[in-house]
């Protein structure tokens, strides 16, 4: 039998996040700069390359496998790669295989994805206001994400909305997003915003809103039950008592989850992060493009996964912009 990926703090990695292109159809301004530089497109790995590197992790014991981007529907022939991925699905080697989407041309694709064996996916929205999406967003247009959200839970989606906290934006929003989610039957969950990449005039510091404190509000409106549930993701949920539904907490600058990880990342190029938070990366498209065998990128996976490092370092209370990485975080997906 082969060896569980299991890294030197002893946490076995079994989530994979792929980003399958760095291009994205927004430019949310905690996420990008306006004026971002995309790579050549003939730098990108296939997807037949992409369907070999994921279905080496499965066979290394990856059991979830999430698709990101920068915004992963914009990735041309994108469906077939999901219905390639989907026999993983069928074999029972993978219990999960889904997507993080601005919403914006979901609707093109949500039941496809459904056939495809998705069943629940992450759609990133921080407002419900459409002059302010249009503005976090610097051009979408709000009527296509909510277009999207219909389309997906009418092809029978399970939707988690992902809300980026941002004080002064959409700290008046909270309770309106809440709703929002209760009465369509989805999760909503909460984000710290992480001082990733150069936002030129972009103000983080003064942007952050720390999730205790959001949670506070909510404790203000709503009786709060902490759930033992898991996504296999970073988020902790509690559950609203009056409305019955459950919001997630993702809390990288108030609470650290990085002892329970078990995640990795892999770049449209074929980079691997093994920590959001860290600079390093490995190179797998020359293991991938080396031999037809699997052995030498398993190897070069092990030997990345390897080094994984303890967590993060972000902090905002230490003076130089929470430990800014220089990355952005549509190169890996967030
Ligand atoms: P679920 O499967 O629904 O639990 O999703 P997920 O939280 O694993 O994925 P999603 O793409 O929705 O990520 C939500 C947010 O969590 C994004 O902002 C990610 O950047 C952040 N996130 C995910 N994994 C990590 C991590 O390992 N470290 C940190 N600091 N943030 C993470
Ligand atoms: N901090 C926290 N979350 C972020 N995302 C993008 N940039 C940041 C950031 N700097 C979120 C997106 C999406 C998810 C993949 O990452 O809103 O929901
Ligand atoms: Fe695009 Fe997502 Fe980044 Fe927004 S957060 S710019 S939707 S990749």
């Amino acid at each position: 039998m082969t060896a569980p990926l299991i890294d030197p703090f002893a946490r076995a990695i079994t989530y994979l996040r792929l980003s399958v292109t760095d291009r994205c159809d927004f430019r949310c301004v905690y996420c990008m700069s306006e004026n971002m530089t995309f790579l050549p497109k003939k730098d990108l790995l296939t997807l037949e390359e992409l369907d070999r590197l994921c279905s080496t992790f499965i066979g290394l014991g990856v059991r979830k496998l999430r698709i990101t981007g920068g915004e992963p529907l914009v990735r041309r022939d994108i469906m077939s790669f999901f219905q390639s991925m989907s026999r993983h699905l069928q074999s029972g080697a993978l219990d999960e295989l889904t997507l993080t989407t601005n919403g914006n041309q979901l609707h093109r694709f949500a039941a496809e994805l459904y056939a495809a064996g998705v069943r629940r996916i992450n759609i990133s929205l921080d407002t419900l206001d459409a002059d302010k999406f249009a503005k976090i967003t610097r051009w979408g247009k709000l009527q296509n994400v909510l277009r999207g959200i219909d389309a997906a839970l009418a092809a029978g989606l399970k939707v988690k909305l992902n809300t980026v906290a941002l004080r002064a934006f959409n700290e008046d929003e909270l309770f309106d997003l809440t709703a929002f989610c209760a009465a369509r039957g989805m999760d909503l969950t909460f984000i710290e915003v992480m001082p990733m990449g150069d936002l030129g005039e972009e103000d983080r510091v003064g942007q952050y809103w720390a999730l205790s404190d959001l949670q506070n509000q909510l404790a203000g409106r709503f009786t709060l039950t902490e759930l033992p549930d898991r996504t296999g993701g970073p988020a902790r949920y509690i559950r609203l008592e009056e409305t019955g539904q459950r919001i997630g907490l993702i809390t990288p600058l108030t609470h650290n989850f990085c002892e329970s990880c078990n995640r990795v990342r892999v770049t449209c190029t074929g980079e691997i992060y093994t920590c959001l938070g860290q600079e390093g990366s490995a190179d797998l498209r020359g293991p991938l493009r080396a031999s037809e065998g699997n052995l030498v990128l398993e190897q070069a996976i092990r030997a990345a996964i390897g080094s994984k490092p303890k967590g993060h370092d972000f902090d905002y209370s230490r003076g130089d912009e929470g430990g800014k990485m220089s990355r952005h975080m549509s190169h890996t997906g967030g």
